[in-house]
């Protein structure tokens, strides 16, 4: 077992190598610039009639974005989870907040979690490694991190290539979607799978969606990657090579999306990995993902301050509804699998 002292200071040089850090994919992207939508010379839309506003998980939405799960558990965290679910609740956003495991090991953190109070009526997701269930969690602590947010919702988080690359990383992925199936069948809320940025593919989803998973998040390559993340916090030379050549490792967003979708089409589907601005957003949608997930570019903005978040909020909006109205759609389920979206063949 990681002390838990390990476990707050890990999360702590998470959010300083994030901000501070070039840990993007470099070669490797989210796929979505082999898209194009077709331009529409005359919509027949007044743009102010647009409509963002969607349901996901049976909550409503002012608009189909996520604040993908980023942290927790230090005095910063706080301050970014609280920015973050302001702007979640002025917006009507989904947010996830970062692994709860530090809550668990530490009580006193929880409070850096708990931002209820003030998105009341956000689609708030819990979070957890999924590979603790290796490591003497299980129920109660899914129960107890539910609680701690009263989350709609529990994301466990699948990360294998970041537990190989992250010093003393919890690699014993024996046996867990077993596991995840019984929790499926045993907590009040839905499991949502989320990979962190090397992807879902559709024979892994195939075996979730079996294991009763409530949704799923690719969270593809293509934006943050975290075998770039833990080798910059390598302790020591072979970590570090570890973590560079596995840093383009993963399957594109675009990808993952496209090929679960044809696997299901009502399995609720996040895509998130690398989106950078609302016309990626919208290219997932059309690609048939309900919700689009950002977590470096909301992270950067609420490092700044409130009002960059709802600078970063209203541009993301405006971008998303420029879509819409330039290909003739007036709302997001018209834009869902529209032929307006058409890959480019080089
Ligand atoms: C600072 C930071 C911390 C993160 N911590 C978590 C985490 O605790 N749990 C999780 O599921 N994902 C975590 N992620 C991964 C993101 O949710 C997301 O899947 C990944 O960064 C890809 O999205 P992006 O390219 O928009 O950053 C974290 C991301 C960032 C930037």
């Amino acid at each position: 077992m990681t002390p838990p002292d390990e476990t707050q200071r890990r999360k702590a040089d998470h959010l300083r190598i994030c901000l501070d850090e070039d840990v993007q994919f470099d070669q490797t992207t989210n796929g979505l610039e082999r898209y194009r939508f077709t331009h529409s010379c005359l919509p027949e839309l007044d743009y102010g009639e647009i409509d963002l506003s969607t349901t996901f998980l049976g909550k409503k939405l002012g608009a189909p974005l996520l604040i993908s799960s980023m942290t927790g558990g230090t005095e910063a965290a706080r301050q970014i989870n609280y920015r973050l679910a302001e702007v979640a609740q002025r917006y009507g956003f989904a947010m996830g907040v970062g692994s709860q495991r530090v809550a668990v090991e530490q009580a006193q953190t929880a409070a850096t979690f708990a931002v209820r109070s003030v998105a009341p009526d956000v689609l708030l997701f819990a979070n957890l490694g999924a590979v603790q269930l290796n490591y003497r969690y299980g129920v109660e602590e899914c129960l107890k991190v539910i609680d701690m947010l009263e989350a709609d919702a529990l994301i466990l988080h699948l990360n294998p290539l970041q537990e190989c690359v992250q010093t003393r990383g919890d690699t014993n992925f024996r046996g867990l979607l077993a596991k995840i199936a019984r929790l499926c069948q045993q907590l009040p809320v839905p499991v949502i799978a989320k990979e962190v940025g090397n992807g879902i593919s559709s024979a892994m989803a195939q075996q979730l969606i079996e294991a009763g998973v409530g949704a799923i998040d690719v969270a593809g390559a293509g934006g943050t990657s975290w075998a770039r993340v833990e080798s910059e916090r390598a302790e020591d030379a072979r970590q570090r090579r570890l973590g560079e050549t596995f840093a383009n490792w993963g399957l594109p967003t675009a990808e993952c999306v496209t090929a679960i979708r044809s696997l299901s089409a009502t399995i609720p589907l996040i895509a998130s990995g690398g989106l950078r601005n609302g016309l990626e957003v919208a290219k997932v949608l059309a690609l048939g993902a309900d919700l689009a997930g950002l977590a470096w570019p909301f992270l950067q903005a609420a490092h700044e301050s409130v009002p960059a978040l709802q600078e970063l909020a209203e541009v993301l909006l405006a971008e998303v509804a420029t879509v819409l109205f330039c290909t003739g759609h007036a709302t997001l389920a018209a834009l869902k699998h529209s032929a307006a979206l058409q890959p480019l063949h080089r």
